[in-house]
């Protein structure tokens, strides 16, 4: 995505653009997400780290209409789009704006019923990773779990490059099914979207096999891989007790 270190405001337009045709599966995704988030036995809230416009707190609150969701975002042209597009749900979804990299929203006043991120924990290197497990394991209430879609990064060479050409190939067939035409699929490369075809200071995707580690190192049980394509993967893990 070019040379820049941190997510822009103009990144957040681009991605409200283009986030459609740029994301494999994106509905599959959200299913996937749903499905594996254990059914909460109580009212209670369930965070979306990075909610952008809020598709995936969109889906958790049809899924689990008994919770409330707080979208968590540091840009506010998204946190301004998902209250916009998500005000339908009253007092069941609020805002927050916060910074992922920071530790002081990760004390809360009630522990949550799950946590989810979508497409961003990559923008923390792999300390920033493990120490974002832990503190979310510390947070959730016992039975809570964590939820994460997010790019991963290939271990060798031969998987980096089919992983490219699949992200490529995803890219270009939602183009043409949404659009028909390249346009998105051009705008894909002109941005240098593809952190597996134009690596950048931004994006620092760790390895499945690390994270689910660091997850089982944080206290985390049930710890799976759920769903991956492209390089794009969920994952996630259960806290223990009921
Ligand atoms: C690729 S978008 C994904 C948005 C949404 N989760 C989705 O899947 O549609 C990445 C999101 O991460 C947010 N973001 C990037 N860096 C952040 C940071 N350090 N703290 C909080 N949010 C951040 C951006 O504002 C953006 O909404």
């Amino acid at each position: 995505m070019n040379d820049q270190q941190e997510w822009q405001e103009q990144d957040s337009d681009d991605f409200i653009e283009l986030g459609e045709y740029f994301v494999p599966e994106r509905q599959v995704q959200m299913d996937v997400i749903t499905s594996v988030i254990p059914e909460p036995q109580e009212p209670g809230e369930i965070l979306d780290l990075c909610c952008g416009q809020g598709r995936l707190s969109e889906a958790l609150l049809k899924a689990f209409p008994k919770s409330t969701v707080v979208g968590l975002d540091l840009s506010t042209a998204m946190l301004g789009t998902a209250s916009r597009e998500l005000s339908g749900h009253g007092t069941r979804f609020r805002t927050e704006q916060f910074d992922l990299a920071e530790r002081n929203w990760r004390t809360r006043a009630e522990a949550p019923a799950a946590v989810v991120s979508s497409l961003a924990v990559h923008h923390l290197d792999g300390p920033g990773k493990r120490e974002l497990f832990r503190d979310v394991h510390a947070m959730l209430r016992p039975g809570g779990s964590l939820v994460i879609a997010d790019l991963v990064q290939p271990t060798g060479a031969r998987g980096l490059e089919l992983t490219r050409r699949m992200w490529d190939e995803s890219v270009r067939e939602q183009s043409l099914a949404g659009t028909g035409g390249l346009r998105p699929y051009e705008r894909f490369h002109e941005l240098e979207w593809s952190c597996y075809q134009y690596p950048d200071e931004l994006d620092k995707p760790s390895s499945v096999l690390d994270q689910l580690n660091w997850l089982r190192d944080a206290g985390f049980g049930e710890v799976d891989l759920y769903w991956m394509k492209a390089g794009h993967a969920i994952f996630g893990g259960v806290k223990a007790g009921k």
